[in-house]
Order: structure tokens, then sequence, then C-alpha cells
């Protein structure tokens, strides 16, 4: 089945979408796309060829699946609109500003039995893969704690250039929630439940309830610790980029990058690294699904009506650790546990 893909929100993540469906040469078709600022649905028909829709619902009237990529305090009412009418939805992280928000959010797919995807697309990252593949070796020994650092420009400004990031209403919060959703997902299914956390942030840049910077400190069911790193600077030439280390009774491995990037390790007497085209090759042969596009896996899914992966539900995992966190925030660090 040719499937009709409908957008809300026609900005900077569904400009990406766009071109990732069409680089993966899944079986589609641009129905419709509605975004309130109407400069960017004619730029997104122009690039495109979809059709410029003055409503939600008449994109999700003429589509199969729908891309939910507005601001966050969006998603919720749009991702309801589109699974009460029977449609696939692919919504962007984070699900809503909160988590009550992401519940309802999820309880609507659910409800709705629709094909669902949440944008946690790191989750397909080839040295993420490669990074778990090594520090869940064996020869790794026993894992001790990871040091996660994630730093990238404040997004009100450089390619970004959104106002609504500002927005505590818009954004539910700062750097968190919208940027480190990932890496709270990521650290969790490399390694596992996450059990308590203790966490601390700043407003560098002194805008109401969006903080810059925030470290959390993770405890996880197996025992291994790490702590979270994540920054909003103001270095506007320095991309979005994480840096991960992993230390084991027998290993030190060292992640740079978000997709392809360099993954270096040492597990016994030299240390390998790898990158680029290298790195994806490995990447596939240890972790089939590694590099995988995630749109076109979500039209393979819908297509077949079979369910999609990461489903919105994962996301309201690494949102209730979210939450966790900015209640120890409150709590001036206080130690929160999470139930597993
Ligand atoms: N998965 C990822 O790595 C990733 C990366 C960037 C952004 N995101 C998420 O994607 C979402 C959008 O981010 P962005 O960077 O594309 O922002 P953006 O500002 O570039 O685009 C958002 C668009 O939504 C439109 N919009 C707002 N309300 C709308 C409505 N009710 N109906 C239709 N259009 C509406 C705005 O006019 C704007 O054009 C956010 O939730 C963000 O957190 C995810």
């Amino acid at each position: 089945m040719t499937v009709r893909v409908g957008f809300l929100g026609a900005g900077n993540i569904a400009t990406y979408h766009s071109k990732s469906l069409r680089a993966s040469g899944a079986d589609m078709t641009w129905s419709a796309v509605f975004d309130t600022d109407p400069d960017r649905a004619d730029r997104f028909a122009a690039a495109t060829g979809a059709r410029v829709s003055s409503s939600a619902a008449d994109v999700i009237a003429h589509s199969d699946a729908i891309y939910v990529c507005t601001w966050t305090s969006e998603h919720e009412h749009l991702v309801e609109l589109a699974a009460g009418a029977g449609k696939a939805v692919f919504c962007e992280k984070p699900l809503g500003v909160d988590y009550d928000s992401a519940q309802r959010v999820v309880a609507a797919v659910e409800s709705g039995g629709v094909v669902n995807q949440v944008g946690l697309v790191l989750r397909r990252s080839p040295v993420f893969h490669l990074l778990k593949h090594v520090s869940l070796h064996p020869d790794a020994g026993q894992l001790q704690t990871v040091i996660f650092r994630d730093d990238q420009f404040l997004p009100i400004q450089g390619r970004y250039a959104s106002t609504w990031r500002a927005d505590v209403d818009k954004a539910g919060a700062g750097v968190l929630i919208e940027h480190s959703i990932h890496d709270i997902d990521l650290l969790e299914w490399m390694y596992g439940p996450i059990t308590s956390v203790s966490a601390t942030a700043r407003y560098v840049h002194e805008i109401e309830g969006i903080e810059d910077s925030v470290i959390v400190s993770a405890v996880f069911e197996s025992g291994l610790h790490a702590t979270l790193t994540s920054i909003w600077h103001d270095m506007i030439d320095r991309v979005s980029n994480r840096h991960v280390e992993v230390f084991g009774t027998k290993l030190w491995a060292r992640l740079t990058g978000e997709w392809f990037g360099e993954v270096a390790w040492n597990n016994g007497d030299e240390t390998t690294t790898v990158s680029g085209a290298d790195l994806l090759e490995l990447a596939t042969e240890v972790s089939p699904g590694a590099g995988e596009n995630p749109d076109g896996a979500f039209i393979e899914a819908v297509s077949n009506n079979r369910p999609a992966s990461p489903p919105l539900r994962t996301a309201l995992r690494a949102h209730l650790v979210v939450d966790a966190c900015y209640r120890s925030i409150a709590g001036g660090g206080s130690l929160i546990t999470i139930e597993t």
C-alpha cells in the first residue's frame, strides 16, 4: 500500500523527516501540510509537493499517516485528533510538556489502536549501537560508571532560531526535557532501568523556566551509576554533540558524535578506534537495526499494519525519569526513587 503522509508543523524537524523519507525510498506520497505559519507550510509544500492545507483536520482526513512536528505543547491535541480518526501517528519527542500530558498522548494512540512511532531517532544511531555492544560484551568485565555529556547552542538561535523554546508553556522546560530526553532514553536503552536520580539545574541565560545546564546523577537497577551533564551555550559553531565515556573493570570506551562520529575502546591490550563507513559496517554487523532509516521503518510498519518502533509508550518511560529529575531539581537535588 502506498502510504499517504501528512505533516502538522513544517519547521526544522518536519524538514528533516521529509528529507529522510525521500532518502528512504519508502512507498509513500505527500498528501498535505498544515502549519500555523503559512510561509513555512508554503516552503515545505514547494520542497515536497504536499498540498498546503488550512487545517489539521483536513490534513488528517486526507492522510494515512500523520507526522506531528509542531512545538511540544501542540502535540497532545493533534495526536488525539489523528489517532481519534484512526490514522497512524509519528510524534516528535517530547510527547508533551510534562509527564501527565505525555500519558494522555500515549493513551490516545493506544485507545485508537493506531500504528505509532516516536522521534527517538538515536535508538537507530550506529555510534550508540556500537557503544552498547562494546560495553555489554563479556570482555568489559563489570560496568562501573558512565559519564554522558551533551552540549549544543541554545536553540533559540542558529539553525533552529525557534522562539518557542524560550517559552515554558510551549516547551515545558529547558534542555533536559527538550534535548536530553534522548539521553535519558539512550542510557536506559543501553544499561537498563534507572531506579533513582538526583539532579541540579542552572538558568544562566535567565529565561524563565528554561534551564540551560543540568547535572543528573543516576543509579541503575544493575547497580551501575552514571552522570549526565547537559548544556545549552552560545557557541553557534559548536553543533549538537554527545560525548560518552564508559568504564568497566576491564573496559574504557568513548563515543563522540551522534550518528557516525567515532567510538574508541580498550578491553584488552590495544585501543580500537572506528568512525565513518567502517563504524557503520561494524555496528550493523554486531547490532541489526543500527543505522536503519527511522522514517522508512515507520512507513513500512504503517503499510503492513504492524507495530512501529520505538512506539510512543517508550518515550513515556523517559518522561517518567525526566519528571523525577525535575522533582529532584525542585527539591534542591533530593534523591528521587523511580519505579521500574
Ligand atoms: N527528534 C529530534 O531529534 C528532534 C529534533 C528537533 C526537534 N524535535 C521536536 O520537534 C518538535 C518541533 O521542533 P522544531 O525544531 O521543528 O521546531 P520549529 O519551530 O522549527 O517548527 C515547529 C513548527 O510548528 C508550527 N506549529 C505550532 N503550532 C502548530 C499547530 N497547532 N498546527 C500546525 N503547526 C503548528 C510552528 O509554526 C512551526 O513552524 C518539538 O517538539 C521538538 O522538541 C525533535
